[in-house]
C-alpha cells in the first residue's frame, strides 16, 4: 500500500514529482514559447522572415491548432489506458512533440508549418493527459501530500509557460539581428523550443527510471483480440470518412485551409455533445449520475466561453500587443510576443491569494457561483480592452498597462474557473466515464478554442471596440444566467460539492 510516503526527496515530496515537474515545465515551455512567436511568424511578411499569410488566417490557424491540441487528449488518454502506460505514452509524446519544433527550426515555409501542427497535436495528446495522470498515481487516495503536489506540478506548468514568453523571442531575435541581419529568425526561436523538449525528455527518461513506478509501465485496461477488431474497424471507417469528405472538398475545389478549419470546428462542437448524449442513455449511468452528467452541461458551456477567451491571449491579444501597443516603459524595451507571460505571471501571484482565501471563507460559494463569478471577470477583461478604442480611437498605440489589466483580470476568472472546474469534474464523473470525463474538460478548451476560430475572423484593428464589446457582453450575459441557475445546478448535482 504505502507508495511513496517515506520519500520526501522533492519539498517533502516524493522524488517522482520532481520528474514529473520538469517534464511538464520544459513541454510547457516549448508550446507557449513556440506560441508566443508563431502568431507573427505566419503573418509576417516573408522580407521580414514569416510566412506572408493574412492575419485573419493566422489567427484562425492559431485557434483551431489550440483547439486540436486538446481534442487530441481523447486519443492520448485511450491509448494509455489500453495499449502503452501511461510512461511509454508520454515519452512517444515527448518525442513527437520535440520533432514538430525541429520542423519548424528548419527553413521550410508553410509545409513545415503544418507537419509541425501535427506533430505537435498528437504529441500533446499522448504526453499532457498522462503526464498529469502520472502525478496522481506517486500517491496513494489517502496520501495528505496529494493537493499540494498538484499546485506544485501547475507551478511547474506556469513557470514553463513564463520563462518561454521571454527566452524564446529573444533567440529568435538574438539570431536574427547578430546573425542573419534581419528584425527576427523565427527559426532560431523554434530550436530554442526544441532544445527544451529536449532537456525535458532527458530528465524524463533518466528520471524516470529510477523514481517513477513500475505501475506506468503497463496499461490499465489492456485491449484484448475481441476489441482489436472492433477498433481496427472504426479507424478504418474514420480514415475512409475523413479521406471521403477530403476528396469531395478537392473535387469541388473547395480543399483549402479556411475550410479544413471550419470542419475541425463542426467536429470540436459535435463532440462534446456525442459525449454528453452518450453518458445520459448509457445504462451503466445510474440515476444519480445521470443527475451529475445534467449538472455538469452548464458548467461546460461557462468553461468553453471562459477558455475561448483565456486562450485568446495568445491571439487576439497577441495582435493588439502587436500593432496597437507602445512596446517599451521609460527605456526598457520589449516584444509584443513577451506579453504571453503575463498569464502564467499572474497564475503564480494569484494561486497562493485564492488558497488562503477559500482556505478562510467558511461560507464560500458552491461551484456554480464561482463558475458564474469567473465568468463576469472573463467578460470584464474584454470590455476592459474596448476602453482605449473608445477613449484614444484605434489609429495610434497606447499603453502597455492595458493589457497588463486584461490578463490580470481573466486571471482572476481563471483562478475561479480551471481549478475548481479541475475537480468538480472529477466529482461529477459517472464511474463507468471517469477517464472521458476527465477529457470533457480539455474538450471545454478545445471547443471555446474552435468557435475562436471562426469569430477571430471579424477582428481588426477597426472593429476591435466591437469585438471586445460583443464577446465580452457574451460572456456576462451567460453569467447572470447561470446565476440565475445556482440553485437547480446545485440540486441537480446531488450533493457534490
Ligand atoms: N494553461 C494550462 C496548461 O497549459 C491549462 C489548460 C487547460 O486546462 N485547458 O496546462
Ligand atoms: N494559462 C496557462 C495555464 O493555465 C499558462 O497554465
Amino acid at each position: 500500500m504505502n507508495k511513496n510516503n517515506a520519500d520526501t526527496a522533492f519539498f517533502g515530496q516524493p522524488k517522482g514529482l520532481s520528474t514529473l515537474f520538469f517534464t511538464e515545465m520544459w513541454e510547457r515551455f516549448s508550446y507557449y514559447g513556440m506560441r508566443a512567436i508563431l502568431l507573427f511568424y505566419m503573418y509576417y511578411a516573408i522580407s521580414k522572415g514569416g510566412l506572408g499569410m493574412s492575419q485573419v488566417t493566422a489567427a484562425s490557424i492559431m485557434s483551431i491548432y489550440g483547439s486540436l491540441v486538446y481534442l487530441s487528449t481523447l486519443v492520448g488518454g485511450w491509448l494509455s489506458d489500453r495499449v502503452w502506460g501511461s510512461r511509454k505514452t508520454v515519452f512517444y509524446g515527448g518525442v513527437l512533440i520535440m520533432l514538430g519544433h525541429i520542423v519548424l527550426a528548419l527553413p521550410a515555409g508553410e509545409t513545415a508549418l503544418y507537419i509541425s501542427i501535427a506533430l505537435i497535436v498528437v504529441g500533446t495528446g499522448l504526453l499532457k493527459p498522462n503526464v498529469s495522470d502520472m502525478v496522481g498515481g506517486l500517491y496513494d487516495l489517502e496520501d495528505r501530500r496529494r493537493e499540494a503536489g498538484f499546485s506544485i506540478f501547475v507551478f511547474g506548468i506556469n513557470l514553463g509557460s513564463f520563462l518561454a514568453p521571454w527566452l524564446v523571442p529573444w533567440a529568435a531575435q538574438v539570431f536574427g539581428f547578430h546573425i542573419f541581419g534581419n528584425e527576427m529568425n523565427f527559426h532560431a526561436g523554434f530550436s530554442l523550443a526544441a532544445i527544451g523538449m529536449f532537456f525535458g525528455l532527458v530528465q524524463y527518461v533518466l528520471g524516470g527510471k529510477k523514481y517513477l513506478s513500475t505501475n506506468s509501465l503497463t496499461p490499465s485496461d489492456p485491449i484484448d483480440k475481441g476489441d482489436l477488431l472492433n477498433i481496427i474497424k472504426w479507424v478504418v471507417i474514420g480514415v475512409v470518412v475523413i479521406a471521403f469528405v477530403l476528396g469531395i472538398m478537392a473535387s469541388v475545389g473547395q480543399l483549402n485551409v479556411d475550410n479544413v478549419i471550419t470542419l475541425l470546428t463542426i467536429l470540436a462542437i459535435a463532440l462534446p455533445i456525442y459525449y454528453f448524449v452518450a453518458m445520459l442513455r448509457s445504462s451503466k449511468v445510474d440515476k444519480v449520475e445521470r443527475s451529475r452528467v445534467k449538472a455538469y452541461i452548464p458548467l461546460f458551456f461557462a468553461a468553453a466561453i471562459f477558455w475561448g477567451i483565456e486562450e485568446s491571449g495568445s491571439v487576439v491579444l497577441a495582435i493588439f500587443a502587436a500593432q496597437r501597443t507602445v512596446l517599451h516603459i521609460g527605456s526598457w524595451h520589449f516584444a509584443a510576443a513577451n506579453f504571453q507571460s503575463l498569464n502564467p505571471l499572474f497564475i503564480m501571484i494569484l494561486t497562493p491569494v485564492f488558497v488562503a482565501l477559500w482556505d478562510k471563507w467558511k461560507k464560500q460559494p458552491s461551484a456554480p457561483e464561482k463558475f458564474a463569478t469567473g465568468l463576469v471577470f472573463a467578460g470584464l477583461s474584454y470590455m476592459w480592452m474596448a476602453l482605449p478604442g473608445i477613449l484614444f480611437g484605434t489609429s495610434g498605440r497606447v499603453s502597455p498597462f492595458w493589457l497588463v489589466g486584461s490578463w490580470f483580470l481573466v486571471e482572476i476568472a481563471e483562478m475561479l474557473i480551471s481549478p475548481i472546474g479541475l475537480s468538480i469534474t472529477t466529482k461529477l464523473a459517472p464511474n463507468a466515464f471517469r477517464s472521458q470525463m476527465m477529457s470533457m474538460w480539455f474538450m471545454a478548451d478545445a471547443t471555446g478554442q474552435a468557435i475562436n476560430a471562426q469569430i477571430v475572423k471579424f477582428y481588426s484593428t477597426g472593429t476591435e471596440v466591437q469585438y471586445f464589446m460583443a464577446v465580452g457582453v457574451v460572456s456576462v450575459v451567460f453569467a447572470i444566467i447561470m446565476f440565475f441557475l445556482v440553485k437547480k445546478i446545485n440540486i441537480l448535482m446531488e450533493g457534490v460539492k
